[in-house]
């Protein structure tokens, strides 16, 4: 047999509590929610109740929030572009963001005003599209670095918009690390999703946009008469989606939020690797971070994230590839009369997970210790559709990704 990472590796987390971040709480997601719905593309994206499938995995319930439909761009990431950028342009001109507008913003007034604004960002793909249909929208201008091996779809999506795409030779992390470099020669506006000390003020515009994801579901189960969650899966890159998700629940349900379980590569799992650590710190994690889940390629947590998660996760997991495929399989191909969701790499992990905690003998220490049985309600965010759409087929019509013949799923436990 041959030597293998474990498919999937866990760390419960036995040292839960910290400052709940005001940075998240609830009247600052109301206010990027209401900026949002502003957005002329704006309507709510669906909430799927998987029932058939929460039957077969005998859990109480499994619920998609699918982001592939946010503003017709196949990925939730623009809810934090946009929201930096009106933050941005509404300081620059000295307005209130209480009521931020996306028409007026839009409008020529303002672009008398602002002048060409240039925004720049770092990107596997998905944010940046996001930046660049906002920069296009506003009537600005957006210049966005992509990592080697970025795919040719996210890379045209972005240049549809009219923006600047540069491909650069280096992993996430050196390409951000470039577009500083390249927003301070220029004088550009540095949008980036991730911070750093000294650069904090726009990511954490980005994570409160992020909010709107949960607000919805919040709502949509609330209206629907359902059960909040017990659990809730989130895929990590640097963690700024997870940490806003999570930072907003424990403002509205304090100890009673939902276990947050926080999912990424094998090869990029540097949130799973600082808590492997054990010592309270980031550890980043150096190298190609290569994975076919390029939207989680990233190698250093955002500061203001890795707190949150560190607080109040209730679990770190590394998955191989593999796993991802499943879950996008699983998605593409519903069971009974529940819908069919068209799900990406980076958006699916959480789905393949769950199948094989639920499915798998071998995972079931894993499923007790995250108190995962039949009255469980779990949320999944299906953060991006086929955003790389001839991956999506190699993997769901081809197959590609198999878990090895010959070997079962490994696993290892450990804790926080
Ligand atoms: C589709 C998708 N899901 C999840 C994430 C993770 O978000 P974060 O990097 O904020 O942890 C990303 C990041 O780009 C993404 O593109």
């Amino acid at each position: 047999m041959s030597i293998h990472e474990d498919d999937i590796k866990v760390i419960v987390n036995k040292n839960i509590g910290g400052r709940v971040p005001p940075l998240l709480a609830s009247p600052e997601a109301e206010k990027a929610f209401r900026f949002h719905k502003t957005i002329p593309s704006y309507k709510e994206t669906p909430l799927v109740d998987l029932s058939s499938l929460a039957k077969e995995l005998e859990v109480g319930g499994i619920y998609v929030k699918d982001e592939s439909y946010r503003f017709g761009l196949n990925s939730f990431k623009a809810l934090g572009g946009t929201y930096a950028m009106a933050k941005s342009i509404s300081l620059q001109l000295g307005f209130s963001d209480n009521n931020l507008d996306f028409d007026y913003l839009s409008s020529a007034k303002i672009r008398e005003q602002t002048g060409m604004m240039t925004f720049i960002t770092a990107t596997d793909g998905n944010h940046g599209r996001g930046v660049a249909w906002a920069a296009q929208q506003l009537g600005q201008k957006a210049v966005v670095y992509l990592p080697k091996g970025s795919a040719k779809a996210r890379i045209d999506a972005i240049l549809e918009t009219g923006a600047d795409a540069v491909v650069t030779d280096l992993n996430y992390d050196d390409t951000v690390r470039l577009a500083i470099r390249k927003s301070e020669e220029e004088g550009w506006h540095l949008v980036q999703d991730t911070a750093w000390a000294g650069y904090t003020e726009i990511p954490g515009w980005i994570m409160q946009g992020y909010t709107t994801m949960i607000y919805e579901a919040l709502q949509q189960l609330k209206a629907e008469g359902r059960k909040i969650p017990t659990h809730i899966f989130l895929q990590a890159g640097v963690g700024s989606m997870p940490a806003a998700v999570l930072g907003y629940l424990k403002n509205i349900f304090g100890e009673a939020s939902p276990k947050a379980i926080i999912v990424e590569p094998t090869n990029a799992a540097c949130i799973y690797n600082s808590a492997a650590h054990k010592d309270g710190k980031r550890h980043p994690v150096k190298g190609d971070l290569q994975t076919i889940m390029s939207g989680l390629s990233c190698g250093e947590p955002n500061v203001m994230a890795w707190d949150i998660l560190r607080d109040f996760s209730s679990a770190f997991v590394s998955c191989t590839d593999y796993i991802a495929a499943r879950g996008m399989r699983i998605l593409g191909h519903p069971t009974g009369h529940d819908l069919r969701i068209i799900s990406g790499e980076s958006g699916a992990v959480g789905a393949g997970l769950l199948s094989l905690l639920m499915g798998n003998s071998a995972l079931a220490r894993v499923k007790k210790s995250l108190g995962l049985n039949k009255e469980s309600f779990v949320l999944l965010f299906n953060t991006e559709g086929n955003t790389d759409p001839a991956n999506y087929r190699r993997i769901v019509w081809d197959g590609e990704y198999p878990l090895p013949t010959g070997r079962e799923i490994t696993c290892s436990l450990d804790n926080y």
